[in-house]
């Protein structure tokens, strides 16, 4: 087997996906280890720019299909100026988020836009994670961590728990239709016990 080299967590907003995505990086750095940690939307300094746009706001302030548009331009920004560097050299690259977010939030959970997410993210990007980390946990005690942090970003959160929970359905969609990239974690736990599960997952895709 190939090692993993792109990594990425997934989940709805609070979840504690850039806990472990930290935690992962922490500890493949311990063991010396190029790491590469980052995040989407964003990840570099044009598609941080993009991620403005998109996450602060009033939740109608784009439609559906624009909002696929501004996702995917961040994203190949991102692709070009930060991971595939990172993985041609070498090094393992852990991104918050990625194109699984874009399939569950704009082409499931806001409207059936998931053939345009589909095509575009053919043309234009064209990667797939080695292994993908799905944080589960209850919408309404996510909602709660999440607004807890008051960080200005809650235009996603703002659309309230029951896309909280069309998007859970959506990421337990996902996993059981990718069966060999996508792990299931159940985030309602003590962070160091989620770390360890994810650190063991990790060592055994190697
Ligand atoms: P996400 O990236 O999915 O939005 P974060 O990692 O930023 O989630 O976590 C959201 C909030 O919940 C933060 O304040 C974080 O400290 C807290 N948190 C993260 N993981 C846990 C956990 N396992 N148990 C309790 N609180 C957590
Ligand atoms: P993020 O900062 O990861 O939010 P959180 O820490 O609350 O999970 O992402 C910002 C928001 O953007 C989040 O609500 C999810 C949303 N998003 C999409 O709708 N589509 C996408 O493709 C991505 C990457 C994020």
């Amino acid at each position: 087997m190939t090692p993993a080299r792109f990594i990425t967590f997934e989940g709805i907003d609070g979840s504690g996906k850039s806990t472990q995505a930290r935690l992962l990086a922490a500890y493949l750095k311990s063991k010396d280890i190029d790491v590469v940690l980052t995040r989407e939307p964003g990840g570099s300094p044009g598609a941080e720019e993009i991620r403005k746009l998109l996450v602060e706001g009033a939740p109608d302030r784009w439609s559906g299909e624009t909002e696929i548009l501004l996702f995917t331009a961040a994203r190949r920004d991102h692709l070009e100026k930060t991971i595939r560097p990172a993985l041609e050299r070498g090094a393992v690259v852990i991104s918050d988020r990625f194109a699984d977010s874009t399939r569950i939030y704009q082409g499931a959970a806001r409207g059936d836009l998931r053939d345009i997410v589909d095509q575009l993210h053919n043309a234009v990007i064209g990667l797939e994670p080695d292994l993908t980390f799905v944080i589960d946990m209850d919408p309404a005690e996510a909602l709660r961590r999440g607004l807890a942090r008051q960080s200005g970003e809650d235009r996603f959160e703002e659309l309230g728990q029951s896309f909280q929970e069309q998007l859970r359905d959506g990421f337990h969609t996902l996993v059981s239709d990718n069966p060999g990239r996508c792990h299931m974690i159940d985030g309602q736990r003590d962070p160091n016990a989620i770390a360890h599960d994810v650190a063991l997952i990790f060592e055994m895709s190697k």
